[in-house]
Order: C-alpha cells, then structure tokens, then sequence
C-alpha cells in the first residue's frame, strides 16, 4: 500500500472519505481512517482528499503538499467578468499578417493542462505547426480531399459504405453540412484559402487510435485552446476538415508529421483577429426538469 494516512495528525473528520470519487478510504473498525488495500488501483489520484484535509495527513503515493498542492487564490472571476469574456470571443477565420510567438502559443496550450479529462489524458498529443509555409503545403491535398468529399456523397454506393464505417452522426454533418458548402466550390484554392484561413499557425490534437476516451478529451483540450487563445489576444478556430483530412490523407499526414499509429481529433488554426466587435448569440431554451 503505497497511498496513506498519517495516523499521529489525521483529526478523523473523514472529509477525504465523503470526497474519494472512487470510495477508496474507509474509517476501519478500530475508527482509523485508512485507505482500502484492495481498491488501491483504481484511485485515480485526483488528490481531492489531500485537497481537502485540514491537518495535511493524507498521503497519495509520489504527491507531495509543498510541490503539487497550492492554497486556492482569494480572488475569482466573478460571473459577470466570466460571460462578458465567453460573449466577446468568437471564431476568427481573419488574421493579420502577422507571425504568432511560440511563447504565445505554449502559454495558450498550457490552458489544456487545467481541462477535465476523461481516462489517460496524457495520450492526447499536441502538435504545433507554427510555419505557414507549412500549412500552405497541405491545401491542394485538402482541397482534393473535400471534392473526393462530393464525390463520395453523389454516389450512393460510396454513400452507403460511408455512412456504415463513419456512422450516422458522422455522415450526417458531413452530408447535410460539409458536402453543400464543398460542393459549392468553397474550398477550391482559387478562391483563395478557406481551408487554414490565411493562419500563421495551426495546433492539432491527435492520439494514438483507440486511446481512452481520446477524443473526448482532444475536443474538451481544443476548447479551452480557442478560449486561452481568446485571452492572450489571440484569434482561434476549430478546424475540423483538416484533422480529417489527416486522418484520410497520408501526404497531410507527412506534412505535420503525424504518427501513422494516430487520428487526429480536433485542429485549431490562430492568428491575431482584425475584428473590432462582436456579434451577439442567440440565447437556446434549456428544459427544467422539476
Ligand atoms: C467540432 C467543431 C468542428 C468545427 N469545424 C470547423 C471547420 O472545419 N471549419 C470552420 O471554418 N469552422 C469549424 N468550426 C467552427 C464553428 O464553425 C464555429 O465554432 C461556429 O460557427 C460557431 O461560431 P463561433 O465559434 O464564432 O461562436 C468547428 C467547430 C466545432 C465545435
């Protein structure tokens, strides 16, 4: 048992009982407050019970409270501060002609850090393509992508196979979302670049397939991404044709250097924004169940 408490402090108010997701602690039957040998593997080390315990007695294997806990700060971003930042952000597909620090960027994707996360989150990965020159190389093959796209939908065989391997969700943005506007000649490049939007930079989450809940977590990732980017100045959007192009595309692939063994999930082009103002949501009705 490598997970303790330190008995000689423990005040026994078994607040890391009542917090253990995975009820791994247990007051025994002398009323110690111990962890439960047999429920060691599946503790997820969400540290929640060193979190909360007053006296700093309980102990997760390889945590320690000086290195990996901090106090909570007294300061919070109070919820009006909170929707007028969500309010001003939205997806910039303009940008000035103006290269992005790499510093910039990793401050932006250390916002991922912070994200919930489902199983495994370390097996998302992060690849930065901070080099337009680069981007630039991988629009003619996403471009044949997206016409290989109408093509696929205009024949109902292909349609058929398509709609059994990708399922119907997949199939259905696809068919009702990306095949008109493909169709209609958007991502041809003599209209210019409507794939990366002209970005200097793009970032790409992508995993090994089949990783635990891999494409949950690259997508949640990818949000707070465009929201950090959003905070730094920065203008950002989810990209997703390109992350399937990469997946589809091996010379896409090459070009950013994407494991054969990985699918990428999300891509997330940035830039700075020229917008001088936002446009207001329409707010959706929520159903109260009472
Ligand atoms: C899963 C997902 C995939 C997206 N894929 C694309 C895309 O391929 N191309 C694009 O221009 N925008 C893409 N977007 C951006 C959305 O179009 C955009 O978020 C939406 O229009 C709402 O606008 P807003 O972000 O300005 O609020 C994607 C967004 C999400 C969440």
């Amino acid at each position: 048992m490598k997970n303790y408490i330190n008995e000689g402090i423990c005040s026994q108010c078994k607040l890391c009982i009542k917090v253990c997701p995975c009820n791994c602690i247990e007051a025994n039957a002398q009323d110690e407050i111990v962890f439960i040998a047999e429920r060691e593997s599946i503790c997820l080390k969400c540290c929640q019970c060193m979190a909360i315990c007053p006296s700093k007695a309980v102990q997760i294997d390889g945590v320690s409270y000086s290195e990996d806990l901090f106090d909570l700060p007294g300061y919070n971003v109070n919820e009006k501060e909170f929707l007028n930042f969500l309010s001003a952000r939205r997806s910039v597909r303009n940008f000035k002609d103006k290269p992005v620090p790499d510093e910039l960027i990793q401050k932006m994707l250390e916002s991922v850090w912070y994200a919930p996360f489902g199983s495994h989150p370390e097996k998302v990965q992060i690849t930065v393509i901070n080099n337009r020159k680069k981007i630039e190389k991988s629009l003619p093959y996403i471009a044949k992508f997206m016409d290989g796209v109408v093509s696929m939908i205009e024949n109902p065989i292909a349609s058929f196979f398509a709609k059994k391997i990708a399922g119907k969700e997949t199939f259905n943005t696809i068919k009702n979302h990306l095949y008109p506007i493909s169709k209609i000649g958007n991502y041809n490049l003599e209209y210019g670049d409507r794939i990366s939007r002209g970005a200097p930079a793009l970032v790409i989450f992508h995993a090994e397939k089949g990783a635990e809940a891999h494409t949950n977590n690259s997508l949640i990732y990818s949000t707070y991404a465009i929201l950090a980017a959003h905070s730094l100045g920065l203008g950002a959007t989810m990209i997703e044709i390109i992350s399937s192009a990469i997946n589809k595309v091996k010379e896409v692939r090459n070009i950013f250097q994407i494991p054969e063994e990985n699918e990428a999930v999300m891509s997330v082009i940035i830039g700075y924004p020229k917008y001088k103002r936002a446009v207001k949501r329409t707010m959706q009705e929520i159903d109260w169940i009472k």
